[in-house]
């Protein structure tokens, strides 16, 4: 039986193209139920069609207030009742009722270290603020801004000719191993939240959850 999941986009969705591949190649046993968008220009949503995934686009401009457009979001996601449902790219402040709502089965995925460099423009902070290392982070989501219980990191030097591209693309190839390998966790029952923790196999993670290496696959 396959694992029903609803991923949350804003733009490009190479991650999105993460887990439609690994699923493809058999590598991840879920099925992306709907792809649904902030942003009707996004070019993830052109991936998921190509995927023959139902796609849903739900404009924030169009609503009076946040509330209305998560309890909208909500329905949406709701009606396709997923286990899981995978924040890629979606650049949205969630209300804190939407969070509580999905609270254990929604994940986000964060180009930092967590809990350093919260929010956006991650890269070119940890190159300012002379970090000799960055990364990337999944992380169960919480009603506060990407700190909710982190399960998988990894992370690569900073090199001194470093700029916010070249540190950009270096994360995001790390991005498309360690989220499909996230969300397999989790749909294998091995990954769950408890009491504001990530949990894998019976054991609490630390804080800053497990550090990506190449054994783990
Ligand atoms: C990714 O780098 C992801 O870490 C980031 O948006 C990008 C989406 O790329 N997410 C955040 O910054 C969330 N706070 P993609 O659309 O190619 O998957």
């Amino acid at each position: 039986m396959t694992f029903p999941i609803v991923v949350l986009i804003s733009g490009s969705g190479s991650n999105l193209q993460a887990l439609i591949d690994q699923s493809l190649q058999g590598n991840l046993n879920v099925e992306i139920c709907a792809v649904i968008s902030n942003k009707a220009d996004a070019f993830g949503l052109q991936r998921a069609q190509k995927a023959g995934i139902p796609t849903h686009t739900l404009d924030h401009k169009s609503f009076d207030s946040r509330e209305a457009f998560d309890e909208q979001l909500k329905l949406i996601i709701d009606q396709y009742q997923p286990r899981l449902v995978v924040l890629a790219g979606f650049m949205r402040i969630l209300t804190e009722t939407f969070a509580q709502h999905y609270e254990g089965r929604m994940l986000n995925i964060h180009p930092s270290l967590l809990p350093k460099y919260k929010g956006l423009n991650t890269h070119q902070r940890a190159i300012d603020a002379g970090e000799k290392e960055h990364g990337v982070s999944v992380h169960f989501v919480s009603a506060e801004l990407d700190a909710g219980a982190v399960i998988l990191q990894a992370s690569c030097p900073i090199e001194k000719t470093e700029t916010a591209d070249t540190l950009a693309s270096k994360i995001h190839s790390y991005e498309h191993i360690i989220y499909p390998l996230a969300v397999k966790w989790f749909s294998e029952e091995r990954l769950a939240y408890k009491q504001g923790t990530a949990v894998l196999d019976g054991k609490i993670l630390a804080e800053s959850g497990v550090m990506y290496h190449p054994d783990l696959i």
